[in-house]
């Protein structure tokens, strides 16, 4: 087989699986069987550069950061959906519908399709001869952002369409996040001490105007589509019913619980039914969206500036309770962010008892003027942290203080600091009780050291006890001190210790993730550990380094560099490793033949956006290629910057292909 049909070969093969575990949710082999699938298909296209596809399953990140997003004009504009709030409501939309049709008594009823309303950002698509080239949010409806980059990283969104596609389609749909995936990064804002999203909307739009789309790609955001925007003459002959049988068949994610309802009773029952059922689904909705069924009906109703006369949105009432705000307390997290928190009366919200809110931070709070004592009003928005919204002020207690945020941690006593740029205070105790049980908590769970046996509560009897300070005197403890500590016997605290002992021979990438580095989960402990193969090597890597490697951004490699700057960290590093904790892993075997850009002679002209000459001349070197001062017929690429002069002239004279540094940085992807 030839280089091309491999990777012809190897892309379908992807594709294929990306569909089957992004739209169908139905994947057929393992995550470690798709990486080795990629990892063939990275390092082919390494040795041959011209043979990789703009929609090559490689080509989701690729770039430096943007600096900004364009403003795009929607060729349809993307109207909002008129509101009902009751049944009341839905029954006038049905009338109004019948109306505009003139369905008179005894004629048939229009047919609707009820489908659920996500809760994320609606996005419009336009592919070329079935190539994605455009991603757009929604904007003001007639004009929107450029956010192509952004949307490419999404896996349910294919960079190629299945089947017969006409030249041009636009679609559209919305950006969400999985319900995990959205508690994930909430998780991870709240112990890097950033503010937390209070919902999956907010945490959508602010993820797609991220301007770096590795960071993107790292939140794991997917999409469901729902529309085909028709261009010129629309065809009225079908329903939309055959649209999202259409989109399923191009390869697009059609979220499967939409149903036709024969009647406004039917709607009715349907709202009814999802009412309490959504919340066991694992994306947010906070509606239904009701649709004429037939096209050509959508035709003759038409729409107002602002809304199609065809559709609306049932809005489920918001889930909110009223109850008294006992206490404010103050949880210290890993990295020592200081958060408030209610303590609440206990009480009944959409099916639940919440006894405890999230009050996000001190900023909030002041603003909000929220006190001890308050009538508060909470909210729960299906699986996402209850939240306190807000004081209900006609029942405040005169007697009742603003609240002040400690200036001292509640655990240790020691200060509580703000760094200038975050909106957090922390305690900067690096021994502070409440950070080592939350750092250990995390060290010894099961996506890191995974010490079975150790759970939060032996985690907190051994700091109490003095018997550990830090992760490194996990691994000197004694099957003797283990057995004195409480409900603990002889045989547990000998499982005890072989767990321990067997964490030692862990791959590195579990370690990595367990010393708790900001910005580095799972996955990004197993891409470092992947490429650089040991503690030693990523310590020793410079941040241009860690960022040549696919899916590691900016914030990612600042965050390992300050953590290995610190002299304590690299203590620690050294205590684990004379324990006897691995900190290498096999190592890895550079691909026999070229690197990337081996044979390849560069120009370089202008100033590039991020890159100064030096390093783009490095990085070019690095990955085996050559960089000369003038432009030839023998020159391979010419890199291009702002304000290019004459070179640029020539080599466009000579017909020399050009890159810009975005372009450029994508091939010198490493062959991981
Ligand atoms: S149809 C012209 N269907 O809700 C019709 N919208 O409140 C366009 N949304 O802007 C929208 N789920 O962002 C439609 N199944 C669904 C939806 C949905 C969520 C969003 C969309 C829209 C907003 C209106």
């Amino acid at each position: 087989m030839t280089p091309a049909e491999r990777i012809q070969q190897l892309s379908d093969e992807i594709r294929r699986h990306e569909h089957l575990y992004y739209v169908k949710a139905e994947p057929e082999i393992s995550d470690g069987q798709f990486d080795a699938l990629m990892r063939e298909l990275r390092t082919l296209e390494a040795v041959h550069l011209e043979l990789i596809a703009p929609d090559s399953p490689t080509q989701r990140v690729g770039g430096a950061p943007a600096r900004g997003f364009d403003t795009v004009e929607h060729g349809v504009p993307m109207l909002s959906l008129d509101n009902a709030y009751t049944e009341d409501d839905l029954r006038a939309f049905d009338d109004r519908v019948r109306r505009g049709l003139g369905v008179g008594d005894g004629d048939p009823l229009p047919r609707y399709v009820c489908e659920l309303k996500i809760d994320g950002l609606s996005l419009s698509l336009r592919y070329e001869r079935g190539r994605l080239v455009r991603g757009a949010t929604r904007g003001d409806g007639v004009r929107g952002e450029d956010v192509t980059a952004n949307v490419r990283t999404i896996r349910a969104i294919p960079l190629t369409l299945r089947g017969a596609v006409p030249d041009v389609v636009e679609v559209r749909g919305e950006v969400y996040f999985p319900k995990p995936a959205f508690a994930k990064l909430n998780a991870e804002r709240e112990e890097a001490g950033e503010s937390q999203f209070a919902n999956p909307r907010n945490a959508a739009a602010g993820t797609m105007r991220t301007l770096d789309a590795s960071e993107v790609a790292r939140r794991g955001l997917s999409a469901w589509l729902y529309q085909v925007v028709m261009f010129g003459a629309p065809d009225t002959s079908t329903t939309h019913e055959a649209m999202l049988q259409q989109l399923s068949e191009w390869g697009f994610a059609v979220e499967s619980h939409w149903q036709v309802a024969a009647s406004i009773d039917d709607v009715v029952g349907f709202c009814a039914a999802w009412r309490d059922a959504r919340h066991n689904l694992a994306f947010e909705t906070d509606g239904v969206v009701i649709k004429l069924n037939s096209l050509a009906e959508r035709e003759r109703l038409g729409t107002t500036s602002k809304f199609p006369r065809w559709a609306t949105a049932y809005k489920y009432p918001a889930q909110q309770a009223t109850t008294r705000l006992l206490k404010i307390e103050v949880n210290i997290g890993r990295t020592g962010a200081a958060t408030p928190y209610a303590v609440l009366d206990p009480v009944l919200v959409a099916g639940s008892t919440i006894g405890l809110a999230t009050l996000h931070n001190p900023d909030d709070l002041a603003r909000k003027d929220i006190r001890e004592g308050d009538w508060v009003v909470v909210e729960k928005a299906g699986d996402v942290i209850p939240r306190v919204v807000g004081p209900v002020l006609s029942r405040r207690d005169p007697g009742a203080m603003p609240w002040q945020m400690p200036t001292r941690c509640p655990v240790c006593d020691g200060p509580l600091s703000k760094p200038d740029d975050e909106a957090v205070l922390r305690c900067e105790n690096s021994s502070c009780p409440a950070r080592l049980t939350r750092s250990l908590d995390h060290f010894v769970s099961r996506g890191a050291m995974n010490i079975e046996g150790l759970g939060e509560v032996l985690v907190r009897q051994l700091i109490e006890r003095g018997l550990v300070h830090s992760a490194a005197d996990l691994y000197a403890l004694t099957p003797e001190t283990l057995a004195g500590l409480d409900r603990m016997g002889t045989k547990s605290a000998a499982n005890l210790m072989a767990e321990i002992e067997r964490s030692k021979g862990n791959d590195v990438w579990r370690l990595i993730n367990a010393l708790g580095i900001r910005h580095v989960g799972e996955r990004g402990a197993q891409v470092l550990a992947d490429h650089f193969g040991s503690m030693e090597a990523i310590a020793g890597a410079s941040a241009d380094q860690l960022q040549s490697v696919h899916e590691v951004g900016p914030v990612m490699a600042g965050s390992v560099r300050q953590w290995f700057a610190e002299p304590h960290n690299q203590a620690l590093l050294v205590r684990l490793r004379d324990a006897g904790v691995r900190t290498d892993g096999p190592v890895r075997v550079q691909p026999e033949g070229p690197r990337p850009l081996t044979g390849l002679t560069f120009v370089i002209t202008g100033a590039l956006p991020t890159l100064s000459r030096e390093e783009a001349q490095r990085r070019i070197e690095a990955a085996g290629g050559k960089v000369v001062g003038s432009v030839s017929r023998k020159t391979s690429f010419l890199v291009v910057g702002a304000e290019a002069g004459s070179k640029l002239e020539k080599a466009e004279a000579l017909g020399i292909p050009q890159l810009d540094e975005a372009a450029l940085l994508a091939r010198i992807m490493s062959p991981s």
